[in-house]
């Protein structure tokens, strides 16, 4: 008796041996409202006082097209109609009615054998000149919602077929409930249960004046179940951010940005990517219509990489062997990767060292799958200054480490702009298996020297929705992005 709630006590009050009561009676009888009976009948049946049996009802009623139907009978009525009077062919059909009405029309029809082909023409059967059980159900329900197990067995089997044409009627499931006293429930009420004066909650008020003085407490049970406390929160992916964004800034980093609409220029020719590279292609990348046409940066700057890509300028290189031509440079498209806002920031000239990262926004011509989404985020960066490949690995370690995945693996590969270039994979237990999740290296000279940069440069791009597929354990990309209430309610806070 000590630990119970005084919702317990008042739900047992009005409870009576040997009847059953549905929740909503004992909410008005006891003046509790309807969750809090839920609960105090959750704690109870958990103590063996009540027994609670649930039973599930359908209620059947019309849904939006029901309603219509009713009115104008369904589409195989109204074709049937038509064929009381001669026989048609579908074709001839079609300018009679909605083609679409027809086409749901004979199929009905076919199925409930109220007509059937004969020399390429619909003829009316005997059974179609009837009306069709389904019909009259339609028109007991236009009277409102019934239990299914109050409609007459006659119409029973038509209910499933009703059901599986879009909107014409509604099947819900509804719960219900009844509770009785059990034993053990009615042998504590025969003993007597009175509204205690134990105290749920001390206060400061009672320390004060000493009420607390030889009083009995309630105890807390911490195993009962309470309502859902559904509070507002940030979306995981913002929250993800917001971490990243925590985690480069408690390394000494600082925050970049750059525009989403960018230049050719800063998100290829920069990058020493050659003119003719496949990733520059309309299937790979979205150009944009408007603006037609983006500033180049200085002419030194422009000069500079023109000769790089041609015989490799100053750097030693021999660059890519064509002729650079600037009218596409100064194209616009969505940017293909964040290195787009790093290589800006670099052209800047600020001196070393240099510690920047951004997250943002990326866009790729790619269909929309389990694991591709056009539109993702890269989480990107770079060091510049005394640095070198092994800090590369370190910076990439020590963020994969604080986010949760200590373990991980650099393969060597290819990007024309960084040179040497690695790959980031992490290995995830769940699926037993290593996933890529992003490229890293050391800027080529035919990058950073036309910008005039003597230092090396470390840099990186990674992917952010994989990151999160692998915290949130999501096999579907989209996912992140259908926000779904249910799965962002489950979320931990
Ligand atoms: N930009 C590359 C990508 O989008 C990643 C990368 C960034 C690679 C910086 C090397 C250096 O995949």
């Amino acid at each position: 008796m000590t630990s119970m709630h005084p919702i317990e006590k008042k739900i047992l009050l009005v409870l009576k041996e040997g009847e059953t009561i549905a929740p909503d009676e004992i909410a008005s009888a006891s003046g509790l409202d309807l969750s809090s009976v839920m609960r105090g009948l959750d704690w109870l049946s958990a103590k063996g006082l009540v027994s609670i049996s649930e039973s599930v009802e359908e209620y059947i009623s019309l849904g939006a097209e029901g309603v219509e139907y009713v009115e104008s009978g369904l589409p195989e009525r109204r074709v049937a109609e038509l064929l009381k009077t001669s026989d048609y062919s579908t074709n001839e059909l079609r300018e009679k009615m909605a083609p679409a009405l027809v086409g749901i029309a004979i199929g009905w029809l076919r199925k409930k054998e109220m007509a059937d082909f004969k020399d390429g023409k619909l003829r009316l059967t005997e059974k179609g000149s009837q009306p069709t059980p389904d019909e009259e159900l339609l028109i007991i329900l236009k009277k409102g919602t019934v239990k299914r197990s109050e409609i007459d067995p006659v119409f029973q089997e038509w209910i499933k077929p009703l059901a599986s044409r879009k909107n014409v009627i509604k099947v819900e499931e509804k719960i219900s409930r009844e509770i009785r006293l059990t034993e053990k429930g009615a042998g504590l009420l025969t003993n007597g249960i009175t509204e205690s004066d134990e105290i749920g909650q001390l206060t400061s008020e009672m320390l004060k004046n000493g009420d607390w003085a030889g009083r009995s407490f309630r105890r807390y049970d911490v195993e009962s179940s309470v309502a859902a406390q559904l509070s507002a929160k940030s979306h995981p992916m913002t929250r993800m951010i917001e971490e990243i964004a925590d985690i480069f800034v408690s390394m000494g980093f600082e925050e970049i940005s750059g525009p989403i609409v960018e230049s050719n220029f800063w998100n290829f020719d920069a990058l020493f990517v050659p003119q003719d590279h496949p990733a520059r292609e309309m299937q790979d990348t979205f150009y944009l219509e408007k603006p037609g046409k983006a500033e180049l940066p200085s002419s030194k700057i422009v000069d500079s990489v023109s000769s790089v890509h041609g015989d490799g300028g100053e750097t030693g290189s021999s660059g890519w062997g064509y002729k650079w031509d600037p009218h596409p440079a100064s194209k616009t498209l969505l940017r293909t990767h964040t290195t787009s806002t790093t290589i800006r920031r670099l052209a800047e000239g600020r001196k070393p060292p240099i510690k920047v990262y951004s997250i943002g926004r990326v866009f790729r011509n790619e269909r929309i799958s389990y694991k591709h989404l056009p539109e993702f985020h890269q989480i990107e960066g770079i060091v510049a200054g005394d640095v070198s490949f092994k800090n590369l690995l370190a910076i990439l370690k020590e963020f994969y480490g604080r986010m949760g995945f200590d373990k991980i693996r650099f393969r060597p590969a290819y990007f024309p702009y960084t040179e040497p270039s690695l790959e980031v994979e992490v290995y995830f237990e769940q699926k037993k298996s290593w996933i890529e999740l992003g490229g890293a290296g050391i800027f080529r000279p035919e990058v950073t020297e036309p910008l005039g940069i003597t230092y090396p440069v470390l840099a990186w791009g990674l992917g952010l929705e994989r990151l999160a597929m692998l915290r949130l354990d999501l096999t579907d990309i989209r996912a992140l992005y259908r926000s779904d209430i249910d799965w962002l309610r489950s979320l931990p806070l």
